[in-house]
């Protein structure tokens, strides 16, 4: 049986959402002021619409790299795998050079960085922002995709990074 409701509190809001598993991408794009790269970790990427094709994610209103995202128009979204937790975690902490790959890193179309060795690559320009509460929700129109060899993805479940092969059971 499941357990009566609950108050909407945000501990149990975090610990209720955490059961759903999701992939985690690296959203990348190039700051027009000072042509250097920004990159924000988002998990609420989901894909939208094929025809026309779109995606979205959120981002909180919070992030210093949102604003640095929005003024250039654009963004790629990568995938992330197994091999770049470490990565993941350095740049979500915010480590001096956490961004340092991104500088030599391979361009989309519109100058956004591709991160290198992600499982795809998603490049978007900026569709449609709608107000969402503590974060705004970003339509991406998909300008282009591409995809590399199938390797592990990055997992986040119950607030973790989880591999694929040890979140069973
Ligand atoms: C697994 C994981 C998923 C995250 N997903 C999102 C997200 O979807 N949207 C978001 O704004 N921040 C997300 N964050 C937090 C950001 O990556 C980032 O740490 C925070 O927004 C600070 O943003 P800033 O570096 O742009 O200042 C996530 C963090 C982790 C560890």
């Amino acid at each position: 049986m499941p357990s009566p409701p609950t108050a909407v509190d945000q501990s149990t809001y975090r610990q209720v959402l955490g059961r759903f598993a999701t992939g985690v991408t690296l959203v990348t794009g190039t700051d027009p002021e000072t042509d250097t790269p920004c990159a924000l970790v988002a998990n609420s990427f989901t894909s939208v619409s094929i025809d026309p094709p779109l995606i979205s994610f959120c981002a909180g209103l919070g992030s210093t790299t949102w604003p640095r995202l929005r003024r250039s128009g654009s963004f790629v979204v990568n995938v992330l795998g197994e091999h770049h937790e470490e990565i993941c975690r350095a740049i979500v902490g915010k480590h001096p050079d956490s961004l340092e790959l991104l500088f030599d890193a391979p361009k989309g179309v519109s100058g956004a960085p591709m991160l290198p060795e992600a499982l795809a690559w998603i490049e978007c320009e900026i569709e449609t922002i709608h107000e969402a509460g503590d974060h705004e929700l970003v339509i991406g129109r998909v300008s282009d995709l591409r995809v590399a060899d199938e390797r592990a993805p990055l997992v986040f479940y119950n607030g973790k990074f989880v591999r694929l092969s040890q979140s069973g059971g």
